[in-house]
């Protein structure tokens, strides 16, 4: 068994968002996470309580992850009032202890919006990201021998700011994190990350105004600028996409007539 360092270690109060189901009412629950190495991610500080609550038969907080190595998109909770916790561009799977001190009491509860239902604690319904995708979020491509590599050039400088807005993981912070629950950070991203490709243009005419309506009529709120989602971002989403969705939303509604 690896030995852990006690010299590197904390103890910390949580107050953890616990509701049983989507219709039961939640509650702050009070709990002590102890011997925790700084070392650890937030999610194994999790585990930690959760053993030890398993240990002593009560039922282990629920939440969300999968990777854990800030690519999968699946984890994410507020810590303190900050989507992903304190550390700027960065998952809660890849939040270190280190970034807290022995003491502190840590305040966890799911994200808050209408069209992301709480599912059980900390774990969020976030399907409606999916319809978003299902509504345009995709591109057609023909059968056939493969193309070749060079076949259809796309410049640098192009390519990068379609690689910047492909990085978002859908994880829904930007969403927990804007006053109005608006999912614009993440539906402009997945609108740039084709407007900006030659490969996006078959679909073009209709995409942004498909993923907009169905955003809308999702329960998402509106943009008013807040830019509180691009602060929380693990993957640093610029909000020039969400401009670059509006202008492809006014493109599809005057070719769509
Ligand atoms: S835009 Fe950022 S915060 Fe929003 S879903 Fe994508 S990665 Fe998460
Ligand atoms: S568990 Fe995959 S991004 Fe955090």
């Amino acid at each position: 068994m690896t030995q852990v360092d006690k010299k590197k270690c904390i103890n910390l109060k949580l107050k953890v968002w616990r509701q049983k189901r989507p219709d039961a009412k939640g509650c702050f629950e009070s709990y002590e996470a102890k011997g925790i190495s700084i070392d650890m991610s937030f999610l194994e500080m999790l585990d930690v309580v959760n053993e030890d609550m398993i240990l002593s038969g009560k039922d282990p907080i629920a939440f969300d992850n999968d990777c854990r190595e800030g690519i999968c998109g699946t984890c994410g909770a507020m810590v303190d009032g900050r989507a992903h916790g304190p550390q700027k561009g960065t998952t809660q799977c890849q939040l270190h202890m280190r970034h807290f001190s022995n003491g502190d009491m840590v305040v966890i509860e799911p994200w808050r919006s209408r069209a992301f239902k709480v599912i059980k604690d900390l774990v969020v319904d976030r399907s409606a990201f999916d319809k978003i995708i299902q509504a345009g979020g995709y591109v057609s491509v023909n059968t056939g021998g493969a193309p070749d590599g060079n076949a259809i050039p796309v410049p640098q400088d192009v390519a990068e700011k379609a690689m910047d807005a492909a990085a978002c993981i859908g994880c829904g912070a930007c969403v927990a994190a804007c006053p109005n629950a608006s999912a614009m950070l993440f539906t402009g991203a997945k609108i740039s990350q084709f407007a900006l490709l030659p490969q996006g243009q078959p679909e073009a005419k209709k995409r942004a105004i498909e993923m907009v309506s169905k955003m809308d009529k999702l329960g998402f709120g509106n943009c008013t600028n807040e830019t509180e989602c691009e602060e929380v971002c693990p993957k640093e989403i610029s909000i020039a996409n969400i401009a670059r969705m509006n202008r492809e939303y006014l493109k599809s509604s005057l070719f769509s007539k």
